[in-house]
């Protein structure tokens, strides 16, 4: 059964006229390895520890601006959104369609609230907490191209020819601001569609985005504003000591014009520097050391890297659940063909290589996890190819062969095709990330023992089950399985109002 909305009643929880306060008992464990009658041996001693969180229920105005905007995910989710704000529904060869947000964990998911005589009770996962409308934003943002969203919608050549021309009046005045471009970071095949770019120094740059933020934010009336990076994918930045290791390093190869600044970093330290959260979608380090120390010492949210959407879904769910099994993978292969922009983009082995190295480290925690089936150090052979194909445009194929060991030395293959349109994909991630994210700017917690409310830590792990490389916070275990992200998500918004985790245990019925 499907419930819309619910309230928890419970002598944890408070809901005042502003905020919903909850008190959290974190059962976990605490492990100790110590001698006992001059033997080591590992002792697990649980413990609970009472955690305070305070959610702000009043939902902001929120603005999204994207950096690359008119791209293939900027001008689909754009038009998507403005779809469902305005209840369209076009006709397809098979149907009526209704927009609608499929694919957007927020938006299209739902939770298990409890039993009712017998019967499981499910609610929208965006009625844990209140979160910002999806049809309220208002978008905006930068590119390097110029071209219009109706126009760019068009080039993307993603969603039905019906549906865009009911679009179009609504997208034709959407003009992306001029993007910082740096060819010396993305494929030299982009260098057709650079007519839209800040002058100046990296300096000035970072300036100019800085002013841009402040002016959409004044004309369009939002109390709050997150930037997403959904521009191509670059090639790594050298991190090096001197140049961009620390914050005073950063700065000062910023004076000096350091050519080794990338946009992604300059668009992220201008968001830093005011305080705005900022999600990297592409696989690039964005994040050098400096910019990260930046963000933790001015407790601005960051979060990355690459939307986790198609392939590497599939990976960290498979791997998963074979791993889990008892099954050893021993060979993972992949091959990717895509004709939309982005694949022309990486197409250029530099770039392809920021993007190999996102999606290699995806299975690590699962094969870590796991010493029975792999000696120290081993680790599956793990391949990664993507080939440029223009015909099939924004249809992304994606083919995978999976190869284990199973009972007795048998031997199992698993081989996936997956075909869809990598955009749409895309979209209701990027969604999520900026919801989420705004989201998470107005909860604030306490264990026991702290003294004051904190936020979470600026580096947003809570972001991880959208992205293929998860960033985390320095000495911070990262997780990829979906499944554990997943609950690590949920399981977090229901302690901020005073539900248990999600245990599946079912005892009721035991
Ligand atoms: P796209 O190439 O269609 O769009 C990128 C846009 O960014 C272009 O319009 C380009 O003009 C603009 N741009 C490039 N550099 C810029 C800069 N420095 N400042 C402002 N604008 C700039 O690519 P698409 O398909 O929209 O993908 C965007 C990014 O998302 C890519 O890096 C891709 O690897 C990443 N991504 C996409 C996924 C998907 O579509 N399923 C999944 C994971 C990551």
């Amino acid at each position: 059964m499907f419930i819309e909305s619910f309230k928890v009643e419970s002598p944890n929880v408070e809901y005042t006229e502003n905020e919903i306060h909850s008190v959290y008992n974190y059962e976990t464990t605490e492990l100790v390895h110590e001698s006992r009658n001059g033997t080591y041996q590992w002792v697990v001693k649980p413990k609970t520890v009472k955690y305070e969180f305070k959610t702000e229920i009043h939902v902001p105005k929120l603005g999204v601006m994207l950096v690359g905007w008119g791209g293939n995910n900027g001008s689909t989710l754009t038009a998507g959104v403005i779809a469902n704000r305005e209840g369209i529904s076009w006709a397809t060869k098979d149907k009526v369609q209704q927009a609608n947000y499929f694919g957007s964990l927020t938006q299209a998911s739902t939770i298990r609230v409890g039993s009712f005589n017998g019967e499981e009770i499910f609610a929208p996962f965006k009625s844990l907490l209140p979160m910002v409308n999806p049809d309220d934003i208002v978008f905006g943002g930068w590119d390097i191209s110029d071209m219009n969203l109706a126009d760019a919608m068009a080039r993307a050549k993603v969603l039905d020819i019906d549906l865009q021309k009911q679009l179009r009046p609504y997208m034709e005045s959407m003009i992306p601001l001029p993007g910082i471009y740096d060819p010396d970071f993305i494929a030299s095949n982009q260098d057709s569609r650079a007519n839209n770019v800040i002058k100046g120094t990296k300096k000035d740059q970072v300036q100019q985005i800085i002013k841009d933020i402040r002016e959409f934010k004044e004309a369009n009336k939002v109390d709050k504003v997150v930037v997403l990076w959904t521009a191509n994918t670059e090639r790594y930045s050298n991190v090096i000591v001197g140049l961009n290791d620390t914050v005073d390093s950063l700065f000062a190869s910023l004076d000096k014009n350091e050519a080794e600044i990338s946009p992604s970093t300059l668009y992220a330290l201008a968001c830093i520097l005011e305080n705005i959260p900022f999600i990297n979608g592409s696989p690039q380090n964005t994040f050098v050391p400096g910019l990260i120390d930046l963000a933790i010492k001015r407790n601005s949210l960051i979060g990355g890297d690459d939307f986790k959407s198609g392939q590497t879904k599939m990976k960290s769910v498979l791997v998963d659940f074979l791993v889990g099994a008892g099954i050893k993978p021993t060979s993972i292969v992949s091959y990717n063909h895509l004709g939309n922009n982005d694949g022309m983009n990486l197409s250029a082995p530099q770039t392809f290589r920021s993007k190999e190295i996102s999606k290699s480290n995806v299975v690590d925690d699962m094969v870590s996890s796991n010493a029975i089936l792999y000696e120290p150090g081993e680790h599956p052979d793990h391949v990664v190819v993507i080939k440029y194909v223009p015909y099939v445009g924004d249809s992304k194929r994606a083919m995978d062969e999976y190869t284990s060991e199973i009972f007795m030395g048998g031997q199992n293959t698993i081989v996936l095709h997956n075909t869809c349109e990598d955009s749409l994909l895309a979209a209701p991630i990027i969604l999520d990330l900026v919801l989420l994210a705004e989201l998470s700017t107005r909860i604030q917690l306490k264990a026991e023992g702290e003294g004051k409310f904190h936020s979470f830590h600026p580096v947003a792990t809570i972001l991880s089950y959208l992205t293929k490389a998860p960033l985390v916070p320095p000495g911070t275990p990262v997780v990829n399985a979906l499944s554990k992200q997943r609950a690590m998500l949920e399981n977090i918004l229901r302690a901020c109002v005073g539900l248990a985790p999600e245990n599946n245990m079912i005892l009721e019925y035991k």
